[in-house]
């Protein structure tokens, strides 16, 4: 069967990875969840120290990573790793979620980052989630979906999700990080998030994982058949 490219843009905590992670196991396609690798990015720099304003270190910075990701068969889900080490947990973190948009804002990191995805969908039969995927990455892939939800379902759900591990953390701070690398993925210069002219949007504010998946699939299905 012929294999397509799937991009799944949207804003934050829309369900995107979550969509994308369905579809790619309904299809038996590699699932690729580029904001993984902005966020290790993020930690990195983070971790060194990095000025965002200084260019020269952000490329010698860059030129010390390396991002994979590693099947774990423990959650069955891939992990990301940064260089070598499983940064799964660590990269949802908010301090992460609080820089990350400054750092995938800068033109050196999107050109690491947009190269390696475009690597990893060279033989199609991926579905990779992002801001830039079906506008930057995967301009010509055979289906773009644009995830959107009602904001205030949006920050439940990460709140949800954040206060499983951290119950300190309030709806308020949860907000507050969202709206703002919304506004900042949106405005940034090189990569703005962008609904590319050719994509279909799932609205999946009132739909269950289940009705979503089928909505998706249904177009897949669509696409690949054609
Ligand atoms: O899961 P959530 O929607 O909160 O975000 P994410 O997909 O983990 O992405 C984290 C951040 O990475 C975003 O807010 C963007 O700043 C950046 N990002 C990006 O610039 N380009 C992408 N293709 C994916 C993420």
């Amino acid at each position: 069967m012929r294999k397509i490219i799937i991009t799944l843009d949207g804003y934050s905590s829309c369900g995107k990875s979550t969509l994308a992670r369905q579809l790619a196991r309904e299809l038996n396609y590699v699932f690729i969840d580029s904001g993984a690798m902005y966020r290790a990015i993020t930690l990195y720099f983070l971790r060194a120290h990095i000025d965002c304003a200084d260019t020269e270190k952000v490329i010698k910075a860059l030129s010390e990573i390396a991002l994979s990701f590693e099947y774990n068969p423990v959650t069955g889900q891939s992990d990301m790793y940064l260089n070598d080490e499983n940064v799964e947990s660590l990269i949802r973190e908010m301090v992460v979620s609080e820089h990350v948009s400054e750092v995938a804002a800068l033109k050196e990191v999107r050109e690491f980052g947009v190269t390696q995805q475009q690597l990893m969908g060279k033989k199609k039969g991926i579905v990779m989630d992002g801001r830039d995927i079906g506008t930057t990455v995967f301009p010509d892939a055979e289906l773009k979906i644009f995830v959107t939800a009602d904001p205030a379902v949006r920050v439940e759900r990460r709140f949800k999700e954040l206060f499983e591990k951290n119950p300190s953390i309030t709806i308020e701070e949860v907000k507050r990080n969202l709206e703002m690398r919304d506004y900042m993925d949106s405005n940034r210069e090189f990569s703005p998030l962008r609904q590319a002219p050719d994509a279909v949007i799932l609205d999946n504010s009132n739909l269950t994982r289940e009705e979503q998946l089928q909505v998706a699939l249904a177009w897949a299905k669509e696409r690949i058949n054609a």
